[in-house]
């Protein structure tokens, strides 16, 4: 007779795999975009080239050197082939595949199931057959194939496929990495296309964006697999933003996850600590481990804690345990929480090296330090199988019962104040990712980072679509909370969330507060959360609407611009009159001889009243 929370699940399990036999195990690799943009040349590509063999990356598994954006130029020749950017490759890119080739690595290249590549290069929308035979002549090993600057309303699905099917018909072995930022559902359909999908727009340099990733990650993860691998994103580690212990456990989930391992930092300049990360065998053969089959969240408490958990091959078992607290602590460790018995369990932590037996209730060896984590491999254990009973087990039962309150126990909500649902148990998948709109002008000008805006719409029962934004336009820091007023019925409720502009949510959990006059005992029952409520009158389907929301995203943004510059401006202003104001104070004469005669007057009725 109370209220349920029900977030349906909106898209069935797993398709067949592209089964090539490439990318049995996550791609590893270097890409040259999060350390050098832009700014990329021949001589880069052999000296990181050189590293990767004399510095131990190539034996460490790290296989591919992948050119991201421009390498290009803008145009196109008159035969309709792509005109390399000679100024950064003089000798055109075949001689630098052959570089590479020759030093036993692998050679990928990018471009963009679009008109221009991401930063206004020329991609391959509409030219993929002749772009990919270019790619196997050059003997290119791997694409990654971005999704920008497209128009045409045509689905990312055909997009990418046009481009595998081209790939495919060259005859050579290439590696086809669906960079479509998780915009229209690519775990529905990558995986008969290409070999890794992306889940998530592109990652930054930051702790923050790192966790936004997880939250999306978490959703989808299990949808990849051997020769189609879900992808976070490149890796972050090295670049300087994220601190050790983050770049330890970002570096720890990517493995666990099954996420290709696709290296984007200076490799001739890194601490030996970070060379330590990114060499890790043991964390390494976790990634590359032949079961394949990706970690999940089994446990998750926002800002709290998380572990992930996965089978191997041989019947063990990965754990990573993370601390998102501030402070250092230790974890008890049960095997309920990994679902894996046995006697003697044996527990190696691949970080340090040390192995244990595992005992009920024990505590993990070493305390973890904030941001940290713990990656543990459990053998002579056995595992129960994958289900997904698992996830809702876990965040319902396991660990640590005092701070999880999962159970969609509604009777509760008669007797607290508030109640805080984990989007694991409310099977709130990254759901019902539509269309990505249009970008109102080229990403490298503002399109992507301004107009692409976190919304989620969010209706209750049949009632009216309420659009709510989750993050500012131009606003990088993503974790947000948000709050707003709703009323639910009485007895059952449906709480549908999706996102018209494709770009997935992060729902962490649904925390319901009571308002103060709610009453369940009417048809229209409860008030929940005060909160303000915000509604885009710009959201619709109608392409006025589209037009007019870049419009006035455009101008907006442009009108920020200018009232920063002015309000500068007017700062300067003032601190100029302030200080020229002072100095004719101070030092400026008003006129030559009225100062003359005040200054020695003054000076004698000084003197005057010392003596
Ligand atoms: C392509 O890769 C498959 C699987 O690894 C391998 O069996 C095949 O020989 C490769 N073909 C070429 C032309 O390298
Ligand atoms: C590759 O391109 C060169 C010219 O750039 C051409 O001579 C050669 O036949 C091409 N090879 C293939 C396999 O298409
Ligand atoms: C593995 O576990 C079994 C009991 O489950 C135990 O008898 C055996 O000694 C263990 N092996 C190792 C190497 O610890
Ligand atoms: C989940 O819990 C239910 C009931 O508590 C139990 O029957 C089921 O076996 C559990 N599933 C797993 C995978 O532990
Ligand atoms: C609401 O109805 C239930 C029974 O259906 C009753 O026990 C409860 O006291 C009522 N609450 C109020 C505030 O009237």
């Amino acid at each position: 007779m109370l209220p349920i929370l029900y977030l349906p699940l909106l898209f069935p399990l797993q398709v067949a795999a592209l089964m090539d036999g490439l990318s049995s195990t996550p791609p590893m690799g270097w890409n040259t975009w999060n350390k050098y943009g832009c700014n990329i040349e021949a001589r880069l590509i052999r000296e990181t080239a050189d590293i990767m063999v004399s510095k131990g990356f190539l034996d460490a598994g790290y296989r591919y050197l992948n050119l991201d954006d421009c390498w290009q130029s803008n145009d196109r020749d008159y035969d309709g082939n792509i005109i390399v950017d000679r100024y950064a490759f003089p000798e055109g890119i075949k001689a630098v595949a052959d570089y590479v080739h020759s030093k036993g690595l692998y050679f990928g290249i990018y471009s963009s199931a679009g008109y221009q590549t991401c930063a206004g290069r020329m991609a391959s929308l509409g030219h993929e057959e002749s772009d990919a035979i270019n790619y196997a002549n050059w003997s290119v090993d791997y694409l990654k194939y971005d999704n920008c600057n497209f128009r045409d309303g045509i689905s990312g699905k055909e997009r990418y496929k046009r481009m595998g099917d081209a790939l495919k018909a060259t005859g050579r072995n290439i590696t086809f990495s669906i960079c479509n930022w998780g915009s229209e559902n690519p775990w529905e359909w990558a995986d008969e296309i290409g070999h890794a999908f992306r889940t998530h727009d592109d990652i930054i340099a930051s702790w923050e964006s790192v966790l936004e990733i997880l939250d999306v990650h978490a959703q989808v993860v299990q949808y990849g697999g051997p020769g189609h691998w879900a992808d976070p994103g490149m890796l972050e580690v090295g670049n300087g933003a994220l601190n050790i212990e983050e770049s330890r456990t970002h570096f720890s989930l990517w493995a666990a996850m099954k996420a290709p391992l696709i290296l984007g930092n200076d490799l001739t300049h890194m601490s030996d600590m970070i060379y330590d990360i990114l060499t890790n065998r043991k964390v390494i053969s976790v990634n590359q481990d032949s079961l394949g089959v990706p970690a999940r969240r089994v446990v998750h408490v926002a800002g709290n804690l998380d572990i992930w958990t996965g089978p191997l091959s041989g019947g063990s078992v990965v754990v990573v345990i993370v601390n998102y607290g501030e402070s250092e602590r230790q974890i008890p460790f049960t095997d309920a929480i990994v679902d894996y018995y046995g006697e003697k369990i044996q527990v190696e932590d691949l970080w340090t090296g040390k192995t244990s037996q595992m005992k009920e209730g024990m505590m993990l060896s070493s305390p973890i330090p904030p941001h940290g984590c713990t990656m543990l491999k459990l053998t002579n254990g056995t595992s129960i199988p994958y289900s997904d009973s698992l996830t809702s087990n876990a965040s319902k039962n396991h660990y640590p019962p005092e701070i999880m309150q999962n159970d969609i126990d509604t009777s509760k909500l008669e007797d607290v104040e508030q109640t805080l649902y984990e989007a694991e148990a409310l099977v709130n998948v990254v759901s019902g990712l539509t269309l990505r709109y249009m970008d109102c002008l080229s990403w490298s000008l503002c399109g992507d980072y301004w107009t692409r805006r976190w919304g989620l719409r969010l209706r209750i029962n049949d009632g009216e679509e309420t659009y709510v934004y989750l993050r500012k336009i131009g606003d990088l820091k993503a974790v947000k909370e948000f709050s707003m007023g709703l009323y639910l019925d009485r007895d059952i409720n449906s709480i549908t969330l999706d996102n018209p502009e494709a770009n997935g949510p992060s729902m962490d959990s649904i925390i319901l507060k009571k308002h103060p006059n709610s009453n369940f005992n009417t048809s229209k029952g409860a008030v929940w959360t005060t909160g303000f409520s915000s509604e885009d009158p710009l959201a619709g389907d109608h392409w006025i609407l589209y037009t007019l929301r870049c419009i006035v995203d455009y101008m907006l943004d442009a009108a920020i611009f200018a009232c920063g510059i002015s309000t500068f401006g007017f700062v300067i202003y003032l601190l100029y009159g302030y200080f020229s104001r002072l100095y004719r104070h101070v030092y400026q004469p008003v006129g030559d001889t009225d100062i003359g005669e005040y200054t020695l007057q003054n000076v004698s009725e000084t003197n005057t009243s010392i003596a």
